[in-house]
């Protein structure tokens, strides 16, 4: 038996096994061995109870602000480094580990019944998210917030063009849709930013890969906008939280902003910021041409796994499918 030293026979190993690299972290109070040697000041209360996904530009932001409004519910802290989303199961801080993640969260006292939840839009579409999230939280529940894809596409870009993007100022929406695979890297970037966390269906069966079903909740987004108080409904009776929170209390339509805001006084609401609800031209036609026909074949999956789920079907996919 040959003999090496650590350090040498770890980058061996991993050279051998490079996707081992990354680890994979559990929840230690789910092993009786771990949780003996994890830490006594260590609480495995401070995780998520559900988890908001995304897409991005769905409406996630109104959703997390209304659950935040909940008694019983509390979402994360925000993060300096990645302001209000964790974006702990995607991406490079997954490496930080649980610790780093378990930070972002309070401390509920140990006889508290509230349900700790983050909203990380950038889950939806990130392909390790579903497996890294089930690996830590099986039992999580998940949401997920859908509108129109090419409404989501377009709003994505105007949110690009809002940041100044040079790719997404210099180019029209049109451009950047149809960008060959031998345009440049940033507008292919663009394209694939707007054009890819569409597909919904693809997605949703990504995460159904790990998740069951009923830990599943697809909300439309179109009517968050519309009645965001019988959408609050729906998710509070999906998370099973108790007290029953009336939203027609607490939530008004503004009509300078053109959404529903939070109620403060009689006559003042705290809407969402300037970055929510922008204004901008409508859609180009061709635009909405070139989207209709891409959208078209993955929009009838997304139809009929929503049946299958036995999800309502939302107005504009019936109407995007010409019923
Ligand atoms: P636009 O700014 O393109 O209209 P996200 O928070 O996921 O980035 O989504 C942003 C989108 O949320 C906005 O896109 C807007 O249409 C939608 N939205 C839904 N309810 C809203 C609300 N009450 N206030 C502001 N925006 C809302």
């Amino acid at each position: 038996l040959k003999q090496v030293p650590p350090l040498e026979l770890a980058i061996k190993y991993f050279e051998m096994y490079p996707e081992e690299k990354t680890p994979i972290w559990k929840n230690p109070c789910d092993y009786k061995r771990h949780q003996s040697i994890w830490s006594a000041n260590k609480t495995c209360k401070r995780l998520p109870k559900f988890l908001v996904i995304g897409p991005q530009k769905t409406g996630t932001t109104a959703l997390y602000t209304f659950l935040g409004m909940h008694p019983a519910i509390k979402s994360n802290y925000n993060s300096q480094e990645t302001f209000e989303e964790v974006q702990f199961f995607n991406g490079n801080n997954y490496e930080k580990g649980l610790d780093w993640y378990m930070d972002h969260f309070p401390n509920l006292t140990n006889d508290s019944t509230d349900l700790l939840f983050e909203k990380s839009a950038t889950y939806f579409d990130n392909a390790d998210a579903p497996m890294r999230a089930f690996a830590l939280l099986p039992k999580t529940k998940i949401i997920s917030i859908l509108v129109d894809p090419a409404k989501r596409a377009y709003s994505w870009y105007q949110h690009m063009r809002a940041h100044t993007d040079p790719t997404a100022l210099n180019y029209t929406f049109y451009d950047i849709l149809t960008a060959p695979d031998t345009a440049p890297r940033r507008v292919r970037g663009l394209r694939n930013r707007c054009l890819e966390p569409g597909l919904y269906a693809q997605h949703i069966l990504h995460w159904l890969d790990y998740f069951p079903a009923q830990q599943l909740f697809v909300i439309d987004g179109e009517l968050l906008k519309a009645n965001p108080v019988l959408v609050m409904d729906q998710v509070q009776k999906f998370l099973t939280v108790e007290p029953y929170f009336n939203y027609t209390e607490h939530l008004r339509f503004d009509p300078k902003k053109g959404f529903y805001c939070q109620v403060l006084t009689d006559d003042r609401n705290k809407c969402l910021g300037m970055s929510k609800g922008r204004q901008y031209p409508p859609m180009d036609v061709k635009s909405g041409e070139f989207l209709k026909q891409f959208y078209s074949k993955p929009n009838l999956a997304l139809s009929k796994l929503l049946t299958k789920l036995n999800f309502h079907l939302p107005k504009w996919l019936d109407e995007s499918l010409g019923a």
